[in-house]
């Protein structure tokens, strides 16, 4: 925590779970929402967006799950200008300890006229009501004018004085299609808080996307102008090229508070776990040279640049590793280490197992030990993040043989439990993959293409774990699984295995109003 009382307080406002669940592909199940939500929870952000709930019942439902278990954050759903929107959301709020309801619509000559079809005065009463019918539920009402950088500055000036008028105590100006520039931000912000009369009565909050890559220095230009508030997500996720990344803010904020004397009560040393956490559940990979949370940004190749760190760290580093949560890559222990040791080492990682739990990481450990040289903190990352995911499914992988090289046909014979009953199969295909796929589809019948197949290893060496990421689509509904093992076939196969899992449980949620909002 970088709390100074010199310096003015910035929120954090997260919208991975809303906003940057909207990244075309990136769905979560609820599972992994509330996962997402409880590391945001304690890494201290001030507000969760959790999601839309009037865009379905999944939404619905993880807007109000995330309402109970957060314990400090303000928990936040979003809703259009509508009764309907608002009844819904507050509806998915009311168990949240804070809860915040956040109403939108376009201000925009464009989206006015194309997107809503509405007079200029239509929006303008729009949102007087829906802000008055949001403060009826909460005292907590952010409003945004949607495409607020494209908006006319007289009309944007009188919504944003009737919104507070009206009780808003938020009022957010997206930048929703990415076009504004640092200094155009600043000046919008500037002119706001001088000519709307109430302005004092609100915080400004920045919502910025990224389409030119400048979301961030235009969030960071509306804090210098006097918003308080920023709307972020991790790893920048989001529509199109995303939004701004929390990551690079909070840490432009903590390492330069010599021009930018502001703070935020983020912890920085969870970024580096909610970044994996989120890549991991979305399957989005991080770019190497992404700032802060790249795998390449604190790692230094050049002769002349490892010289300097080793005289003087400073020399190439502005930000410590250990700032942002990153550990060096430690060796843990080998075939012979005992159970002990290997319970204290899942708790120094942060892992609180139940005994059944642990009974069956630890012999995957002992497994894993026998097949591999050295066992590292990544690797049991891996292996317990692969348990805890299938813990609950209904379909298992049980055995794999595959005949795989130059001869072909490749072949697969596969055994899956599904709903307690072993079911075996053998199935050729286009490539080894290709089989094990073909054979999951002998077993379990289903029309799902195949949007992604992505795999990545755990560890440097030969005999590193294969994590694999699956994205299957079926009627619209994707979802995305994933596995590990020494073996790449055996993690492809629990990745299609563990989507198909997911996939399931989806069918049973039907969706009552599909919905669009940036
Ligand atoms: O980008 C945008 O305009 C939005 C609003 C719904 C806040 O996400
Ligand atoms: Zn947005």
């Amino acid at each position: 925590m970088t709390n100074d009382n010199s310096k003015d307080r910035v929120y954090i406002f997260d919208t991975t779970l809303r906003d940057g669940e909207q990244s075309p592909g990136a769905s979560m199940t609820l599972g992994e929402k509330l996962q997402i939500a409880e590391v945001l929870d304690e890494m201290g952000v001030d507000i969760i967006e959790a999601g839309f709930p009037i865009a379905s019942n999944g939404d619905f439902e993880a807007v109000t799950e995330v309402s109970k278990m957060v314990k400090n954050a303000v928990v936040c759903g979003l809703a259009r200008a509508g009764d309907k929107d608002i009844d819904r959301a507050a509806d998915a709020l009311k168990h949240a300890k804070q809860s915040r309801i956040h109403t939108f619509i376009s201000t925009s000559p464009l989206h006015m006229k194309f997107k809503l079809q509405m007079e200029p005065e239509e929006v303008y009463e729009a949102v007087i009501s829906s802000v008055t019918r949001a403060r009826g539920y909460t005292d907590n009402v952010e409003w945004s004018c949607e495409d607020g950088t494209r908006t006319e500055h007289d009309f944007m000036c009188r919504c944003v004085e009737a919104a507070i008028k009206a009780g808003a105590t938020t009022i957010n100006v997206p930048d929703t299609v990415g076009y504004t520039v640092p200094e155009e931000h600043f000046e919008l912000f500037t002119m706001l808080r001088q000519r709307v009369p109430n302005s004092d009565k609100a915080i400004f909050s920045a919502h910025c996307h990224n389409d030119l890559g400048m979301a961030v220095a235009n969030s960071l230009a509306a804090v210098r102008a006097g918003a308080r508030q920023i709307e972020c997500t991790i790893n920048g996720m989001g529509e199109r090229a995303g939004n701004a990344a929390l990551e690079e803010i909070v840490m432009a904020l903590r390492t330069r508070g010599d021009v930018l004397p502001y703070d935020s009560s983020v912890n920085t040393e969870v970024i580096t776990r909610v970044s994996k956490l989120v890549s991991n559940v979305t399957a989005f990979p991080v770019q190497y040279n992404k700032a802060i949370v790249g795998k390449n940004a604190f790692a230094h190749e050049s002769g002349i640049h490892q010289d300097g760190m080793l005289k003087n760290a400073e020399t190439y580093e502005i930000m410590t590793p250990e700032s942002v949560g990153l550990k060096e890559s430690s060796l843990v222990m080998g075939k012979h280490s005992g159970r002990h040791a290997f319970r204290t080492k899942l708790e120094e990682m942060g892992y609180e197992l139940g005994d059944n739990q642990f009974q069956d990481v630890f012999a995957r450990f002992k497994d894993l030990a026998d097949k591999k040289k050295h066992v590292y903190d990544e690797d049991i990352e891996a292996l317990v993040d692969d348990q805890i995911a299938h813990a609950d499914d209904n379909i298992k992988v049980v055995a794999l043989t595959v005949i795989a090289g130059t001869g072909g046909p490749q072949k697969a014979t596969l055994t899956l439990e599904v709903d307690d009953r072993h079911i075996t199969k053998e199935c050729t295909g286009d490539g080894p993959v290709d089989a094990t796929f073909n054979a999951i589809k002998a077993i379990v019948d289903h029309s799902a293409s195949l949007q992604l197949f992505q795999v990545s290893a755990v560890t440097e060496g030969t005999d590193a774990q294969a994590e694999v990421s699956v994205r299957l689509e079926e009627d619209g509904k994707t979802v995305t699984g994933r596995g590990a093992d020494t073996d790449t076939l055996v993690s492809s196969a629990k990745a299609y295995v563990s989507a198909l899992n997911k996939l399931m449980v989806k069918r049973q949620k039907t969706k009552p109003e599909a919905l669009a909002a940036s």
